[in-house]
This record gives C-alpha cells, structure tokens and sequence, in this order.
C-alpha cells in the first residue's frame, strides 16, 4: 500500500490553476463632465478556483459591482491584471453567467422561454436544451410555472426564473450581484437553500456578492471582505462549516458567532 497517499494525498495533487485571477486591479471612474475622478477599487487582488464558492462582503458603495462589471467584462480595469479561464476577459458570454439583484425577465415570454433563451438565441437544438431546462425548472422549484408569465410569479420566483435562465448555458462561473437582497427573510433563506442545492448538483463556481454577513457565512467556501471605497480584499476568511449547510445548525454554531462578530469589526474598522 502506498501510505504516502493515506498521509499527504494533498501534497501529491498539482494545485489546479486558479479560474479566476485579479492582480493588483485598479478601477477609477472619471466624471465627462466634471473631470472629478472616482476611485471605487485600488491594489484589489484575489483568484478563485474551480469549483469554489467565495462571497464578496464589502459595505454599500465600496465597489462589489465594480469587481462584477470587470469580470463580466462590461469595464476595463483601469490598473492591473484580469484573468478569467486563463486567458483575457473577453466579450460578456454564456460562459459567465450573471443574476442581478432584479430579475430582469422578458415580461412577454413565459418562465420556460427566459429559461430557455440564450440557447434558442443561439440556435441550440431543442433535445439539447429541453433535458437541461426541465432539470433546472425540478432545481428550482418552478415545476409547474413553465407557461406562467413573469407578472404571474412572486419575487423570488422570478429571481429564480432568473438563475435558471443563468444556469441554462452551463457556465463554469456564476456572478451574482446582491441575487436576494430585494427578498424578504424567509424567502431568502428559501433561494439561499436551493442556490446551495443547484450549485451542488452542477459543480459550478460562484462569485457571490453581499454586504450581508450571515448570507456569506451560509453560503461561502471563502470570504473576503473588502474594504471601504477604493475597494480592495481587507481580510479574507475560510468558512470551516461542511455541507450540506444547516441555517438552523449554524445559528447554535459557537463559530458561526464568532466570525459574524470579527466580520463586524473588520467592516466597521474599515
Ligand atoms: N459606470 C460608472 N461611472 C461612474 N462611477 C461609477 C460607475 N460604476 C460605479 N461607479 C462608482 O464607483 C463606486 C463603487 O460603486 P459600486 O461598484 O456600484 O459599489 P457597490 O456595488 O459596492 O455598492 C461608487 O461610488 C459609484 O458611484
Ligand atoms: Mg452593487
């Protein structure tokens, strides 16, 4: 028996390349007419791999959107270095999945045709896309709901209509800005605990970003917590809890209150 892989099987496993990588970005916005310059990130540096699920934590304003809008590939940073899949971030693609915080549905297509949309756009045959979709509708609880219209669906229904509609083109990464922040509590949880489960069952990697504390503990591999603006990674923390994830396990997780208040500090100290 080789015990060399009993003991240290992790030494022995090349660390996969990064999916992700950002190095030192800069992202200063000038006003046209003003020319007063806005600095919303400086010396911002993290990389994700595959497979992770990191939460970006930061206050209102600090910029998380930002870091989304650079990935996305809407924004060029204005210092630094963006890698995404090991290469330059190119043109905003089905490779890169992104959920806002508003779902941003087609108000005139049923919840099966915003699903389905980016691969009948993309002229994908119908016996690729439907397996996939009814197994995103099953995922996310929408059985039954494929012929509803948006205006038909509360809330969190459309905003999972939307994550669907991310999923649909199976991207490796998921970019989600604030997804649930417009939801009440039990809703939340609700698209928290189906999130978790989605992402379980399609190994996707998930950016997350929050300024709530609990969402990112619950949700998270990694943390970081940006700074106040200019935005850069001021702490970054490893969640220790396994999964499936509990709501109610963590609240009596001596823990779980322990990192929620040294998050606390770190955000209030800025
Ligand atoms: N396209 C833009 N043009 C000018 N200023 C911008 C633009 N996008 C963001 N900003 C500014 O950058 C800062 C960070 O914004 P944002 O990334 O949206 O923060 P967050 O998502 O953390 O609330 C804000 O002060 C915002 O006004
Ligand atoms: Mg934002």
């Amino acid at each position: 028996m080789n015990l060399q892989v009993l003991i240290a099987p992790d030494r022995r496993a090349p660390l996969p390349a990064p999916l992700i990588v950002v190095e030192d970005v800069a992202k200063r916005f000038v006003d046209g007419r003003t020319g007063r310059v806005t600095a919303a990130l400086e010396h911002l540096s993290f990389a994700i791999r595959e497979g992770e699920f990191v939460c970006l934590l930061g206050p209102s304003d600090c910029g998380k959107s930002s870091v989304l809008d650079l990935l996305c590939g809407f924004e060029q940073p204005t210092e630094g270095r963006i890698v995404v899949e090991g290469g330059p971030v190119g043109e905003p693609g089905p490779d890169r999945g992104i959920v806002f915080q508003e779902a941003l549905l087609f108000p005139w297509l049923s919840v099966f045709d915003n699903i389905t949309f980016a691969p009948r756009l993309a002229g994908v045959p119908a016996a690729l896309y439907r397996p996939r979709a009814a197994r995103l509708i099953a995922l996310m609880g929408l059985d039954g709901f494929e012929n509803h219209a948006p205006y038909e669906l509360s809330g969190g229904m459309r905003q999972r209509v939307a994550i669907a509609r991310a999923w649909i083109s199976e991207p490796r990464i998921l970019l989600m800005d604030e997804p649930f922040g417009a939801l009440d509590a039990q809703t939340r949880l609700a698209m928290q605990e189906q999130l978790l489960i989605a992402r379980e069952a399609t190994g996707a990697t998930v950016l997350f970003v929050t300024h709530d504390i609990e969402e990112a503990l619950f949700l998270a591999d990694r943390i970081l917590v940006l700074s106040g603006r200019p935005g850069r990674v001021a702490r970054e923390i490893a969640v220790p809890f396994g999964r499936p994830r509990h709501y109610e396990a963590l609240l009596t997780d001596a823990r779980f209150g322990r990192l929620k208040r040294q998050i606390v500090e770190e955000l209030r100290a800025g």
